[in-house]
């Protein structure tokens, strides 16, 4: 089966399940500063599956596109990315594992037509105080699955959190246990590398996990341990990669058509083929199109956060390109920018035809930027007398070369580095980083929550305010927060006055000191259209939204130039939330700065000050 047949199956198996499709969330969360980019479909659900009321219910579905920074060393084989679609269902407090287990099962026998005899089942075999998952076993059972296919495992393997085990969860975080699918391809041999027995948690590329209900039933508390939550939820996720992959009894995800033409393209550009080459060339696909979706969302290459994702990104497509043909330059990789916006032709607010050569410019300028650094690189090897493990990681980080090139050009050299040396210096950096992203997403959100929260209504304030003073021409095109500022980008063709500056800043400060009520109301769609709501919206998706009101008994400012009544509010905005209650929370806000983004568009920083 194709990849669109897949999705298209998928969404409407749950809507006639009485799910309803909801839009999937950005790949970087706009009022989201503790997580870099967006991981799992479930990410924009966390306040509905701790219990807030989600405006299209109980029962969702989605396709969500993802990007998992820590599997970038695993992209190089028939089944590893860093993008990935994720085909996801939810139940917020509604069916639990007997509904869920049953309609997957359906879905991938029925739908899919997926042999039976080649499905395996894992399940949570328990820990301490949480229990072994015998429910779920029982139900698995009972939809004719052979005992001998379902396997326990630990909260290592049967356990789901954005933070993996419950060790891992840092205060607040919700997780649970899961029980994961998994599809076998039987034309792999088992590789005794991975160990004597083949099983499905084994590495050995012989079974593929194809999807993963995740009952998120506990949330971590302060002193460390585990609560119960009172909504028990579905979380499910699989990915359409894989699932495609399983249909097609194909065990390489990279020969499906979500990255064929990619790699159709690398072998003509290279001028090798894929056969001989393979591991290199799926991490160029994967780079490439993982790059491709982060520069539609506005990131752009630097040494930091999403910038610095993409940046390494690219350099390791660039460095696997000088491995496989030292002939061909580096911009070159550009060309697969037209590929990608095809297969995704129509998706994900589909790349614009007119979009592509600006992207092309940002693959090339990094690529010319890195082809010197790369030279230079080079050339510091040839210096260097002898590589051992250590020399050979600093390399890595400096120059972005992965072990495997530096031990390919001095075997030219007649040198054998010390492997064993360099997995220590990168295990120990390893753990560094991974210190470094959890204390991102621990200081998000335990002490970070609130102020993001204050920023989070302010830039509502500042949206209207804006329109107040500039006119309804001033549009939000893009928000991105973070614990120390907010930042807007707005529709506007001409740089800003002083003066207007000064009056934007005005009004957001006197609308805070009026200490204006914020209300989140759910209506229908046209009655939030009625209401004269301003902000982004999906009509695909959209029957009841949710919206924020601030300052109910507003009175129209006479001199403004946006003169819309918002349902008696001063700023009324389609937004998931969350803000704070009264906008004297906020404290005072002051514009650092007004600057240009691009033709037409503006870029506002303020701070709270
Ligand atoms: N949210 C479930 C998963 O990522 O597997």
């Amino acid at each position: 089966m194709d990849s669109k047949t897949i999705r298209d199956k998928f969404i409407k198996f749950f809507v006639e399940k009485n799910h309803k499709e909801i839009a999937p969330a950005k790949l970087v969360p706009e009022n989201d500063p503790t997580t870099l980019l967006t991981s799992s479909g479930m990410q924009q659900l966390v306040p509905y599956l701790l219990g807030e009321k989600h405006p299209a219910g109980k029962r969702l579905v989605n396709s969500q596109p993802c990007f998992r920074a820590e599997d970038i060393e695993e992209v190089g084989d028939n089944r590893h990315t860093t993008f990935f679609e994720m085909l996801g269902n939810w139940s917020l407090g509604d069916y639990f594992k007997e509904d869920q287990l049953k309609w997957f099962w359906e879905f991938l026998t029925k739908e899919l037509g997926l042999p039976k005899e080649k499905l395996y089942i894992s399940v949570f075999e328990g820990d301490g105080n949480i229990p072994k998952d015998e429910e779920s076993y029982e139900v698995w059972k009972s939809l004719g699955v052979p005992e001998n296919h379902i396997f326990f495992y630990g909260v290592e393997k049967n356990w789901w959190s954005r933070s993996g085990p419950p060790n891992n969860m840092p205060a607040g975080e919700i997780g649970g246990p899961d029980s994961e699918v998994f599809y076998e391809f039987t034309q792999i041999e088992h590789n005794k590398k991975f160990g004597d027995r083949c099983h499905p948690n084994c590495n050995c590329g012989r079974f593929s996990e194809i999807g993963n209900s995740v009952f998120i039933q506990y949330q971590k508390k302060d002193d460390g341990t585990l609560r119960e939550l009172s909504q028990k939820s579905v979380d499910f996720g699989g990915g359409l990669e894989r699932l495609t992959a399983a249909t097609l009894d194909h065990p390489d995800i990279f020969q499906t058509d979500l990255y064929q033409p990619i790699i159709d393209a690398i072998v003509e550009l290279i001028g090798k083929e894929y056969e001989e080459n393979k591991s290199a060339m799926q991490v160029l696909a994967d780079h490439l199109k993982a790059a491709t979706f982060m520069i539609v969302n506005e990131v752009e290459p630097s040494n930091k956060l999403q910038g610095y994702v993409l940046r390494r990104l690219l350099r390791r497509a660039a460095i696997k390109l000088r491995h496989l043909n030292k002939e061909i330059p580096l911009n070159s990789l550009a060309l697969l920018i037209r590929i990608i916006r095809a297969i995704y032709e129509g998706l994900f607010g589909a790349i614009k035809e007119k979009e592509v050569n600006f992207l092309e410019g940002v693959v090339k300028n990094e690529m010319d930027r890195f082809s010197k650094t790369l030279d230079h690189g080079l050339k510091e090897i040839e210096k260097i007398e002898k590589i051992d493990g250590k020399i050979a990681f600093d390399l890595y980080q400096t120059f972005g070369f992965p072990y495997e090139v530096t031990e390919e050009l001095f075997r030219q050299k007649g040198q054998q580095v010390d492997k064993e040396q360099f997995r220590a210096e990168f295990e120990k950096h390893r753990e560094l980083s991974r210190t470094a992203s959890a204390g991102i997403f621990k200081g998000g959100l335990a002490d970070q929550s609130e102020v993001v929260t204050k920023y989070h209504t302010a830039t509502h304030l500042l949206h209207q305010a804006l329109r107040d003073v500039l006119g309804p021409g001033v549009f939000q095109q893009g928000s991105n927060i973070t614990a120390e500022r907010l930042r807007f980008d707005f529709s506007y063709d001409k740089k800003m006055t002083d003066e207007e500056i000064k009056k934007v800043e005005d009004i957001i400060n006197q609308r805070i000191k009026q200490d204006l009520k914020v209300d989140h109301l759910i209506v229908p769609l046209e009655k939030a259209k009625e209401m004269n709501a301003i902000g982004l919206f999906d009509e695909k998706y959209a029957d009841k939204v949710s919206i924020y009101g601030v300052g109910p008994g507003y009175n129209l400012d006479e001199d403004a130039k946006d003169k819309r009544i918002r349902g008696g509010y001063y700023s009324l905005e389609f937004c998931g939330g969350p803000h704070v209650e009264h906008t004297a929370f906020i404290g005072k806000i002051k514009i650092a700065k007004e600057e240009a983004v691009s033709s037409g568009m503006r870029r506002i920083r303020a701070q709270i000050v």
